[in-house]
């Protein structure tokens, strides 16, 4: 039985209770008083009724019930009227539902009342909002993993030809491994990130939370990336606040945040040095990693923490544009944020701000 065919059955039967009621009601009640005010004796008293007065008490009774039979035609046409304006609201989400069902997840519900119908309206809008966010960021991963994997594997395919070709010499053939070791390895290192980024957004991620001292983890997190940083000239300074700070964290992840802030670092900056700072204000930690790089451009700027978002210069191909996601997604973790200040051709500063404990 549908909810409509319920709802007016249910207010025939308000009706219908309501008749009966005043029915009985009325009938003894107007016997009763019939005698005492035409007849003129007392209640509960049994009197013989004239021919008259019988018909009298069958014209009310007529009266009411022709009355009551109009009140149900009425009530269920007014039943039915309320109902189909009461569940056009229901009708309308349960279009909606269907949509997204079949993946049209820009559809939304156009009601906008200031009761239940309309919280779970706007629910509804909210929850395919999220659901075109999530479909984007799937489609996105999807043109993004064959766009970064097919630049590699044409490359390895052109070096394995040239492998087998007897016209080329040993030293070019070596040179030729090291090429596809290097393009495996990069595939291999995007692999990873996209995995850590799935990690991070399933619902069973968790931090292993101890209290640690910052300090000792930011200089044990620098050192193993400074001799990456000499390779390429720069020099890794490090400027760490008197006194030790603690907080609540995963030292692991800390870590792995700071090691792709000092890689991008490392990266984008050509000459000159990176400075790595840790400071406390009031309750708050902050870690500074600051360079002398290319800078970022203004129009890249609110982008850069977004997944697979890369700046367009030639060394952003070398990346998945997953590092800065999840250095957000675990400071945010940590119950932290994390800023980027940066002007093109001067360098960039990317600000950590993390609780302190005590
Ligand atoms: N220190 C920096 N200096 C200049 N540009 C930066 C710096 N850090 C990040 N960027 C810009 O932000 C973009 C996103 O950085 P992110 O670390 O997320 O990706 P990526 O380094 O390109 O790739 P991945 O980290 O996945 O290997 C980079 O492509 C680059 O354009
Ligand atoms: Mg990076």
């Amino acid at each position: 039985m549908s909810f409509k065919i319920k709802l007016i059955l249910s207010h025939i039967i308000v009706v219908l209770i309501v008749i009966v009621f005043s029915f009985i009601f009325s009938d003894i009640y107007v016997r009763q008083n019939f005698v005492r005010i035409i007849i003129g004796m007392g209640p509960n008293i049994e009197v013989m009724l004239t021919p008259q007065g019988i018909r009298f008490l069958e014209t009310v009774r007529q009266t009411l019930l022709i009355s009551g039979l109009i009140s149900i035609g009425i009530g269920a046409l007014l039943a039915f009227l309320l109902s189909s304006f009461a569940l056009r609201p229901l009708k309308e989400m349960q279009k909606f539902v269907r949509k997204i069902s079949k993946g049209e997840f820009e559809e939304r519900v156009h009601i906008k009342s200031n009761d239940e119908i309309g919280e779970l309206a706007s629910s509804l809008n909210y929850m395919a909002a999220r659901l075109t966010d999530i479909e984007n960021m799937r489609k996105t991963l999807v043109q993004n993993v064959s766009h970064d994997l097919r630049t590699p594997v044409a490359s390895i395919k052109g070096y394995m030809e040239l492998i087998e070709d007897e016209s080329f010499t040993k030293e070019e053939k070596e040179r030729a491994i090291e090429v596809i070791k290097d393009e495996i390895e990069r595939m291999e290192r995007m692999l990873r990130d996209i995995s850590k980024l799935s990690a991070i957004d399933s619902k069973n991620f968790t931090l292993h939370t101890d209290r640690i001292e910052l300090n000792t983890l930011i200089k044990n997190s620098v050192d193993l990336l400074r001799m990456e940083a000499e390779k390429k000239g720069l020099q890794l300074k490090l400027e760490l606040s008197q006194g030790n700070i603690f907080i609540e964290g995963d030292s692991k992840r800390i870590t792995e945040v700071m090691g792709n802030l000092i890689t991008n670092a490392i990266k984008f900056t050509d000459q000159g040095c990176i400075t790595i700072k840790t400071l406390t204000a009031k309750s708050e930690a902050k870690i500074i990693v600051e360079d002398t790089g290319i800078g970022i451009d203004k129009k890249d700027l609110p982008h850069i923490f977004e997944r697979f978002y890369k700046g367009d210069t030639s060394r952003s191909s070398d990346g998945t544009g997953i590092g800065l996601t999840i250095v957000k997604e675990l400071i945010h973790a940590h119950k932290g944020t994390v800023e980027v200040e940066s002007e093109k051709g001067r360098g960039s500063r990317f600000t950590i701000t993390l609780p302190v404990v005590s």
